[in-house]
């Protein structure tokens, strides 16, 4: 954990681990949990008790991804790095991490140091089961606990993009790996739970004159999903906080059903 550089996200100054804690120079100090995270969100920066997924979507999204029908994702993120970073044992920020499907995958796959940060205190909880060599950080991404052009590469898959962010932290020549929703993803799934589905064409948000994008590809497949992994993976989505119980119902009478995964992957450089 040598290349990751945290700021205090009180003061902004350099952190430092000292035994069980990150201290900064004027004396701010964070204890690493049991677990092996660390919490570097301040009150001011928490909208509400417990932001982010809570504790069942988490399950739900842990099952789900280590079912293995999102591994083709996962091996792109890795594949857009290999071929578009130019450091080959990168310091890669994923942000949004969850509880640390891809994070870990980056990790062992492309030999990098990898920060994982989340706004959920839950997840970061869960993720250090996954990876104990992986700094696992609750923080916002609008207020990112990292160091100026520290960051070789910044992953953000189905979670947020924050351009101002992103280009402060990111090393010149640096890239961001964003994934996003496709106007398709998912479709079955949306059918079966709403009388009447309109297709969205969805396009990822507009990034700032620090970037220039370098690929964006717009990818489906197809998944065939059992009861319980339908169901999981609308835990893992915004419909869970939509429907109602009818709605609920026929997902949980289903014993299974094909999907189409439709996902916009885009690779930015910064200039
Ligand atoms: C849809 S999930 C994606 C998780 C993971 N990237 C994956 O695909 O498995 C979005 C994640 O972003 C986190 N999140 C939401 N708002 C955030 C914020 N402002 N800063 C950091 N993480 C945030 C949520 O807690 C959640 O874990």
């Amino acid at each position: 954990m040598n290349r990751i550089k945290l700021i205090c996200p009180v003061c902004g100054e350099g952190l430092m681990k000292k035994e069980k804690s990150f201290v900064c120079p004027k004396g701010h100090s964070f204890d690493i949990a049991r677990q092996g995270y660390v919490n570097l969100l301040p009150v001011q920066n928490k909208h509400s008790l417990s932001p982010g997924d809570t504790r069942d979507m988490l399950g739900a999204r842990r099952r789900f991804l280590d079912s293995g029908h999102y591994t083709l994702i996962c091996n792109d993120v890795s594949e857009k790095i290999r071929s578009f970073c130019k450091e080959k044992s990168p310091v890669i920020a994923d942000i949004g991490s969850g509880e640390g499907y891809y994070t870990a995958h980056l990790k062992n796959s492309l030999n990098a140091e990898c920060i994982g940060i989340d706004i959920a205190k839950e997840a970061s909880k869960m993720s250090c089961q996954r990876d104990r060599d992986i700094l696992w950080i609750v923080a916002t991404a609008s207020h990112l606990p990292v160091a100026d052009s520290s960051i070789d590469a910044v992953t953000a898959v189905f979670s947020l993009y924050v351009n101002n962010e992103y280009a402060r932290v990111l090393k010149s020549g640096g890239i961001v790996v964003e994934v996003t929703a496709g106007s398709r993803h998912l479709t079955e799934l949306k059918q079966l739970i709403y009388d009447e589905v309109f297709e969205q064409h969805k396009q990822p948000s507009p990034f700032g004159d620090e970037f220039e994008l370098i690929i964006q590809e717009d990818k489906s497949f197809n998944a065939a999903l059992s009861g319980q992994e339908l169901k999981d993976l609308l835990m893992m989505t915004p419909h869970i906080h939509r429907i109602n119980r009818e709605q609920s119902e026929r997902i949980n009478n289903i014993s299974g059903l094909d999907i189409t995964v439709n996902y916009i992957i885009r690779v930015m450089r910064k200039l």
